[in-house]
C-alpha cells in the first residue's frame, strides 16, 4: 500500500473533525466526498450556506456529508469574539475589532480548533501561506517547548537508494525564514515526531545541513548549524541527530564515511533539517522537480494543535491527503 493510502487509512481510524474555511473553493469542495466516504475525517465547511451549496452544485461536488457553519450567523460567534478579545486585548484589539476578525473564516477556523470545536484545520487552496498561518500563530500558537513553527515535506523519491527506502522528511521548507540555532534544534525534534507519526519511520536519523561537513568550512552561517546540532543533542537526547553535514555527507554512505568518519548517522540520514527557508524551500522543489519525487506537505509542526497549509496549485488529491495528515496529527 502506498504511503498516502496508509496515511488515509490511519486517519480514518481516528475519527477526527477537520474544518475547511475555504468553503466555496472548487478543489476543497470536490475533495469532501472522498474524505467523508473514506471516513478520513468529519468535515466542517465555513461560509454562507447558500453560497457554499451554490458553489458545490456549480462544480458538481457532493458535499452532502459535510456540516456547514456560517461564522456570521452561528451561535458560536459571541463566544469566539470574546475569546479572541481576551487573547489579543493587550495587543490593542477591541471588541469591535474582535468581531470583525472572527467573521474572517480563516480566523474563525483557528478559533474552532483552539476551543476544541474542530480537531484541525486545512486551508490555502485560495489563500497565501502567510494568510493561513497568521491567524493560527495568533490564536493557536506554538506548542509548549517550541518557539517557532516549521513546515515539513515528506519526499517520496522514485529512486529508493537513499533515505528510508527512498522516503525522506525535510524541514523547514515553509514557515520560519531565518531560524536561530535553538529553533533549528526544535525543528529536528518536531520533524522526527512527524517522521514517526505520519511516515511510520522506525529509525529516524536527522542530518543538520550546511555547505560544510564537520568543520570543512568556517563561517558564521556554519556556526549556526554547529550550535544547532549541539543544542539538539543536549535538549533532545532521545533523537539521533548529527552534523553539520553537506547533503551528500548526510545521505550517501561512502561520502558520509569519508567526510564524517566518527559519525554514527552520516550517510544514512532520512530526516533533513535545512539551515534556513531559502535552502529548505528551494531544496524540496529541486527534489520534487528534478528527481520526480512526490512531495507531501507542508505538514506544519510545532503548533499547539494541527493546522495545515495547502499550496494554491494543489490538486483535489492533495486536499484529501493534507486533511488525512492533519487528522493523524490531531
Ligand atoms: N513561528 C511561531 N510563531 C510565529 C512565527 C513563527 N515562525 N512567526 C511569527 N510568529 C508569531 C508572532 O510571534 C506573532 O505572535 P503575537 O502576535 O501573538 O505576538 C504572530 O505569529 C503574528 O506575527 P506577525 O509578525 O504578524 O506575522 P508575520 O507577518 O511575521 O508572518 C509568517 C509570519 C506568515 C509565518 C511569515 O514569517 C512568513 O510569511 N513566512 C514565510 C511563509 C512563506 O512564504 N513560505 C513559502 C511558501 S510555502 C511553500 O512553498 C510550501
Amino acid at each position: 500500500m502506498s504511503l498516502t493510502a496508509q496515511i488515509r487509512e490511519k486517519a480514518a481510524a481516528k475519527g477526527k473533525t477537520i474544518v475547511l474555511p475555504e468553503g466555496t473553493e472548487e478543489r476543497t469542495l470536490k475533495a469532501v466526498k472522498t474524505i467523508v466516504d473514506q471516513k478520513i475525517a468529519q468535515v466542517v465547511l465555513l461560509g454562507d450556506e447558500s453560497a457554499v451549496r451554490g458553489a458545490a452544485s456549480s462544480f458538481g461536488a457532493d458535499i452532502s456529508g459535510a456540516e456547514i457553519i456560517n461564522p456570521a450567523t452561528t451561535p458560536l460567534l459571541d463566544d469566539f469574539v470574546q475569546a479572541f478579545y481576551e487573547l489579543r486585548k493587550e495587543k490593542g484589539v477591541t471588541l469591535d475589532k474582535a468581531k470583525a476578525t472572527m467573521l474572517d473564516p480563516l480566523f474563525f477556523a483557528s478559533m474552532m480548533v483552539k476551543l476544541g470545536k474542530a480537531d484541525g484545520e486545512v486551508a490555502g487552496a485560495q489563500n497565501t501561506t502567510g494568510n493561513v498561518l497568521r491567524p493560527a500563530l495568533q490564536i493557536i500558537k506554538t506548542a509548549p517547548g517550541m518557539s517557532a513553527v516549521s513546515g515539513a515535506f515528506i519526499m517520496i523519491c522514485p529512486d529508493k537508494t537513499y533515505g528510508d527506502d527512498g522516503i525522506f522528511v525535510f524541514a523547514d521548507c515553509a514557515v520560519t525564514i531565518d531560524p536561530s540555532a535553538q529553533q533549528m534544534a526544535e525543528f529536528a525534534k518536531a520533524t522526527v515526531q512527524t517522521a514517526v507519526d505520519v511516515c511510520g519511520f522506525k529509525d529516524p536519523k536527522v542530518g543538520m545541513l550546511s555547505f560544510s561537513t564537520k568543520g570543512s568550512a568556517s563561517h558564521e552561517l556554519v556556526d549556526k548549524v554547529v550550535s544547532a546540532v549541539q543544542i539538539a543533542k543536549e535538549r533532545f537526547p532521545e533523537i539521533k541527530v548529527d552534523g553539520e553535514f553537506q547533503l551528500d555527507a548526510a545521505i550517501v554512505p561512502s561520502v558520509g564515511a569519508s567526510k564524517a568518519p566518527g559519525s554514527e548517522i552520516a550517510g544514512s540520514c532520512n530526516v533533513l533539517v535545512f539551515p534556513d527557508l531559502q535552502a529548505g524551500n528551494i531544496g524540496y522543489k529541486l527534489v520534487q522537480r528534478l528527481a520526480g519525487a512526490e512531495a507531501v506537505g507542508p505538514i506544519l509542526q510545532g503548533m499547539d494543535k494541527p493546522v495545515n497549509d495547502l499550496s494554491r496549485g494543489c490538486s483535489i488529491d492533495d486536499v484529501i491527503n493534507v486533511v488525512a495528515m492533519t487528522a493523524l496529527k490531531a
